[in-house]
């Protein structure tokens, strides 16, 4: 990391002072491999964090405020200390920084006044957690050495996420964040908040392509799938009632109640349960090396996502019927929170030009967009750059 680490440092004094020396910390996007909007519910996700990350570079100011510039949005913004724990979020890029750092002064670490300078090379709004990248990479940060654990960190960031900034999101973007181990896939139980580090097979090239679209259903259609969920959950309770979450029906008791559930509150649940138990085969599978099944499971996941979940759209849609036409192609599946983004492709390492230059081209005639490639690895998690 050190040429990014120079570059941060660059950019922090040539907006800043040019007379110090910033520490400079780094928190990675992740890319998730299977289990879609079951955080939520409590059951498992399987992610991966990425090289690609949110970098801060931080030193002590005397002006009593936190000052933060975004290289990204070529923005500058600054609130007192005093001011944070009763902050208001604005809409803007800087809430993220204001919630992480009203949630750290309201867990008791006390805030001085700070130069940040951050830069990420997330793409934003590509379903690969850049939200979650700048959270976790604010937290460490202000953190500076200061111990906290690690999975305080983690909820930290999810609690700025939900509660200052308003996305009622799960656990999944900020925990992968924290807790990525380069070489392994993360396989995180989202109700014991727990992992296991998972290795994937050596012989398969992850590779996440952008559609480069985001539709602006977003937030509000994530807040939906919540309370469809809460209802499926008390239509089965009322059968059940041991289930408290979607984690805690198996896929049998819901073939059981399912005439029972409201149609789309049924469909929600059906995605849900069985994402669940995808996750589960997707590590066996990987741990057996079975490139076949771990394909298999991607598109099953993608059928589930696009029809009983309803978060695909045309263009991702497009993006995995193609890929999964194309030579070494195992497995193909939108990642992320859904209506655009990026998909996640399971490949033979030597079909990986063909595979971009198939895809740009059927993308290409059919929307008239050039899709963006990313060659996925496992990297660590948030800590010093
Ligand atoms: C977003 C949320 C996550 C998770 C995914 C969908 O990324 O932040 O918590 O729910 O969507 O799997």
């Amino acid at each position: 990391m050190a040429l990014v680490s120079d570059e941060i440092i660059a950019g922090f004094r040539t907006h800043f002072r040019s007379d110090v020396t910033p520490d400079v910390y780094r928190a990675p996007g992740r890319v998730n491999l299977i289990g879609e909007h079951t955080d939520y519910n409590l059951g498992f996700v399987f992610p991966i964090a990425l090289e690609m990350a949110c970098f801060v570079a931080i030193a002590p100011a005397g002006h009593g405020k936190l000052r933060a510039y975004s290289r990204d949005m070529g923005d500058e913004f600054r609130i007192s200390v005093e001011e944070l724990p009763n902050a208001k979020p604005a809409g803007k890029w800087h809430d993220y920084v204001v919630g992480v750092a009203r949630e750290l002064a309201r867990a008791g670490v006390k805030l001085e006044s700070r130069d940040l300078w951050i830069k990420s090379t997330v793409p934003a709004g590509s379903g690969l957690s850049s939200s979650a990248a700048l959270e976790i990479g604010t937290a460490v940060a202000l953190l500076d050495s200061r111990e906290m654990n690690r999975l305080d960190i983690a909820l930290l960031g999810q609690r700025a996420e939900s509660g200052f900034v308003g996305m009622p999101c799960g656990i999944m973007d900020q925990y992968a964040s924290v807790f990525g181990h380069a070489g392994a896939a993360i396989q995180i139980d989202c109700r014991s908040l727990t992992h296991e580090y998972v290795p994937l097979p050596r012989n398969a090239a992850i590779v996440a392509v952008n559609s480069m679209v985001k539709h602006e259903l977003g937030t509000s259609a994530y807040r939906e799938r919540v309370a469809e969920c809460q209802a499926a959950v008390a239509a089965i309770r009322a059968i059940e009632p041991c289930v408290e979450s979607l984690r805690d029906a198996s896929l049998d008791l819901f073939n059981r109640v399912q005439n029972r559930i409201p149609d789309v509150p049924r469909r929600r649940a059906r995605h849900v349960i069985s994402e669940t138990q995808r996750v589960i085969d997707f590590a066996a599978a990987a741990r057996a090396n079975d490139l076949g099944e771990m394909g298999r499971l991607f598109l099953a996941s993608h059928r589930s996502m696009q029809h009983d979940y309803e978060i695909t759209c045309e263009e991702i849609d497009f993006l995995v019927d193609t890929a999964i036409t194309l030579p070494g192609v195992y497995g193909a599946r939108m990642t992320g929170g859904g209506f655009g983004g990026c998909t996640v492709n399971l490949i033979a390492p030597d079909a990986a030009n063909s595979f971009r230059e198939n895809l740009t081209r059927a993308y290409q005639d059919k929307f008239g967009i050039t899709p963006a490639f990313y060659d996925c690895k496992p990297a660590e998690g948030a800590g010093r750059a």
